[in-house]
């Protein structure tokens, strides 16, 4: 990559935000075609996201990502939020216009359902119910996602039944689409269903396993994950050795990566097996 005096810059704000792997995606994509373009990482304190976010259009950013911790505050200092990312509670991306004022979106809802296309095309979301074991940001993106597609029931399961209830409160289209079901009751949830989602960080590196038997989980469901480190998670691993379809964290993150990308450098952002093994290179490396 060469910087030149036109090179269009974009980045990732978070803190810390050297576990992240969006510069190596969006770097990818702009090696891939010859943008003179760059991706940045860039390190920025909770208290100073509001100046960060407004010296992008100074700076002459296209925009940003945003990471743990800013998804949820930076909704509330951007000038325009589209209303699928209200109802979330959180944007991960942030597109200068061209008046300098900051469009907040949302696009991990579009890379969950872009995953799930692509790794489990078969997969049909009227045949079963889904069970989805969570109830923070991601899974927030994964219930807008499955409400989307028409999933015609949604079983949340969550350790903190009030955080659960929220969920449902703030996403719900139909009342009786989604049912809570506190966390000692995971297995049981499983019954009839035709997908299941962890979007908990347990079984991540560092975090407690995920505990769960499966054996209730009709033979067809599709498993998803969306912890990426490791890429083969236990609940994947058993998944695959019950002969369901497994879908990998790695999708998500490759897909939610595709809007942004196309707002700031006019370009198509395709995921294809190339891009794949670069990122998958990156979660081995130490962080
Ligand atoms: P994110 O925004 O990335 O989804 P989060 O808001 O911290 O992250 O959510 C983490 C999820 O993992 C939550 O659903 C959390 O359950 P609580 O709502 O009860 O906190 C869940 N989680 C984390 N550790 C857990 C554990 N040991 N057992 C069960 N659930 C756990």
């Amino acid at each position: 990559m060469r910087i030149t005096g036109r090179t269009r810059l974009a980045g990732i704000m978070g803190w810390p935000v050297a576990h992240s792997r969006s510069p190596a995606l969006h770097n990818f994509w702009l090696d891939e075609q010859g943008i003179d373009g760059a991706y940045l990482p860039l390190p920025v304190r909770p208290e100073q996201l509001e100046q960060a976010l407004r010296a992008l259009p100074v700076l002459g950013f296209r925009g940003c990502n945003l990471t743990i911790p800013h998804k949820q505050m930076a909704l509330s200092i951007v000038d325009r939020v589209e209303p699928l990312a209200r109802r979330i509670g959180a944007i991960n991306t942030v597109i200068v216009a061209a008046d300098g004022s900051l469009e907040g979106r949302n696009t991990d809802v579009f890379g969950f359902r872009e995953s799930l296309r692509e790794s489990a095309p078969d997969w049909d979301p009227v045949a079963g119910s889904a069970v989805v074991l969570g109830a923070g940001g991601a899974a927030r993106a994964v219930v807008a996602a499955l409400i989307e597609a028409g999933v015609g029931e949604i079983r949340l399961v969550n350790r903190t039944q009030a955080r659960a209830e929220r969920v449902a409160e703030d996403l719900e289209a139909r009342p009786s689409r989604m049912s809570i079901h506190p966390w000692s009751a995971r297995n049981a949830a499983l019954e009839n269903a035709g997908l299941l989602v962890n979007t908990t960080s347990l079984g991540m590196t560092g975090e407690p396993e995920l505990a769960i038997d499966l054996a209730r989980l009709p033979r067809q469901a599709v498993v998803a994950d969306i912890v990426y480190v490791p890429l083969e998670t236990a609940l994947l691993a058993a998944a695959r050795q019950r002969g369901h379809h497994a879908v990998d964290g790695l999708g998500m993150l490759l897909h939610q990566g595709r809007p942004g990308f196309e707002a700031w450098f006019g370009a198509p952002a395709r995921v294809t097996r190339e891009l794949r093994a670069a990122v998958v290179t990156t979660l081995a490396a130490p962080r």
